[in-house]
Parts: C-alpha cells; structure tokens; sequence
C-alpha cells in the first residue's frame, strides 16, 4: 500500500495524478485543492477513465482552505507540492516568489500534520527556492525534501537532443544541474550521451550549444505558446521523481537538494544528481565537471542565493 498527495489541482498537480495513476506508481492518490470542487472533479474525471485506460489506483479529490480539511491526506508516503500561480509570457519563475512562498509553506505544513513521515517534492516556482523554503520552514532532514527541476530540465535536454539528431529518445542520455530558471540551468552537453557515445561525436560544438540553449528556456518556449505555464512534461517529471522514491528505483536524478559542501556549495538548494529510493534523497553523486560546467554552477548558485534573500525579506522565513 502506498499513498501519495498531489497538492494543487491546477494543470501540473492533475497531471502529475494522473501519470501516478495511469502507471500504477501509487495504490492511492489524493488531489488537493483549495478551490471548491476542482479537485474532486478531476479525480472523477481521471475515474471515469480508470475503465478504459485499465488502472485501479484510488483516486481522492478534496478541498481544503485549512489544515484540518487535508484529514483525508493522512499517511502519505509522498507529497507533491504544485500549488501557486504559474507564470505568464514574459515572466520569470523568480518574479513569483511573494505570492507562492506563503502559499508553499501553508500548504506544507497543513499536509506534514497528517503525514509526518512524508517525503515532500516540490514543484512550485521558483522551484530552488521554494525547497529551501520547505527545508527551512520545516527542519526535516534533508533527505526528505526534493525539488524535482532537475528531472524535468533534463527530459526537455533529451528532448532537443532527439530533435537536433534525429535519434529516438529511448537512446538518448543527458542531465540537467545547476537552478530551475531559464539562465540558472547548466545542461551537461559534455556529459550527454547518444547510445552510450558521446554526443560531441553526433553534432558540432555549435549545434550542441543551441540543444543546451533551446533546453534552458524550454519552459519559456511553451509560456509564449500557451499563454501560460506547461504542465505534460513538468507533471510527468514530477511523477518520475515520486515513482522512484515510492519504488525505490535508485535511479540518478538531478534534482534539486541541499548542498552541504558538495560541488563546492552549501546552504543552498541546488540541482545536483542523487539516487532516489524509498528514503527520498539517498545520496548525492558526485561527477566532475568542466571548468566552463563548474563556473556556470557557481554562478546559478549565486543567483539561486540573491532570490533565497528575498525569503527573509518578505517574512518567508525568520532573519
Ligand atoms: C516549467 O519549467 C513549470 O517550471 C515549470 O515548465
């Protein structure tokens, strides 16, 4: 038996329930969200579908305004933190900071007083910022609190490769460290690999550069085409992270953790890759980087430390 929360019934909360549901990750998925019937509308939605697409994941829709309304979230293994206001054409992640970090630490408390022993994964942008916060705000250990940027920047890496090579992406490998925004991203095009060959073997130095440019704003590409922000790969990243911890897969996903020395950072939460299991981060590899890879890091960490600032500037967290 297994039970994650997904809180949040916008477009990515719904579909990170309903990848968890349609892959069997869970034998239990609740949806929560503040807006009256919108979450038990979309889990009788993903119901009704449950005949057609085969699957038997229970599904709970509820709407909480109050700590005591997330009742029906009690012992989770795993929640999802989706809530917020995504953002606009033209905006950054960062511009969001004032209205989801208040948002964020509400919701995780309410949720952590019925399932103490969750690990949390958030979603929330801007989303390095917003696990230092959930870190912070709660002091659980940090094995149990992940951002899950890291897998998503690293699918939409994958993405551009197949494209730019023409080579499907079950054979496509590639990670994505550094921040969860459009300049903070640090795509290891080094690292990348095309059938276990190096990708510098498939395209030039210029073509690799523009991959690893059109993964940094691939989010930014979908705000200007849809009007707001995605949620397919965003959603589905989310429920890859959670099927790693909730079948303790020990696959390396870069996400977002706190550092403590490693790669030469620490009081920081940061994309780095970890083995994911039961125990949410187990551990957190350690791969060389480049000198341009590691200046670039260092430089996403500075910036992931001015906007950590604003926490305390807006009363987020204590001075
Ligand atoms: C994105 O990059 C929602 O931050 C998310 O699409």
């Amino acid at each position: 038996m297994s039970k994650v929360t997904v809180i949040g019934a916008g477009a990515v909360g719904a579909t990170c329930a309903n990848v968890l549901a349609c892959r069997g990750v869970a034998s239990e998925v609740v949806l929560v969200d503040i807006k009256d019937g919108l979450s038990e509308g979309k889990m009788l939605d993903m119901f009704q579908a449950a005949a057609t697409q085969g699957y038997k994941t229970k599904l709970v829709g509820v709407t909480a305004t109050d700590a005591e309304g997330y009742k029906p979230t009690a012992n989770s293994d795993v929640i999802v933190v989706t809530s917020g206001i995504p953002r606009k054409p033209g905006m950054t992640r960062e511009e969001l900071i004032g209205i989801n970090a208040g948002i964020v630490k509400g919701v995780v408390g309410n949720a952590l007083k019925w399932s103490p022993k969750a690990i949390v994964v958030v979603i929330s942008n801007p989303m390095d910022t917003m696990t230092y916060l959930a870190l912070k705000a709660t002091g659980l250990k940090k094995n149990r609190i992940i951002g899950m940027g890291g897998a998503l920047d690293s699918s939409r890496f994958r993405c551009y490769l197949s494209k730019a090579t023409g080579v499907g992406i079950q054979d496509i490998d590639g990670m994505v460290i550094g921040g969860h925004g459009d300049t903070t991203m640090v795509p290891l095009t080094s690292k990348a690999t095309i059938k276990g060959v190096p990708a510098t073997q498939f395209l030039s130095k210029k073509k690799l550069e523009q991959v690893a440019a059109d993964t940094m704003v691939g989010g930014a590409t979908l705000t200007g085409l849809l009007g707001t922000s995605a949620w397919y790969a965003p959603g589905s990243a989310g429920a890859y992270v959670v099927d790693a911890i909730i079948n303790d897969t020990k696959a390396i996903v870069p996400c977002s953790v706190l550092l403590e020395g490693e790669y030469g950072q620490e009081d920081i939460c940061l994309g780095v890759p970890v083995v994911l299991g039961k125990k949410g981060v187990e551990k957190i590899v350690k791969v060389d980087l480049t000198k341009e890879e590691k200046a670039k890091f260092d430089a996403a960490a500075d910036a992931v430390r001015k906007v950590n600032g604003a926490l305390y500037e807006i009363g987020a967290l204590a001075k």
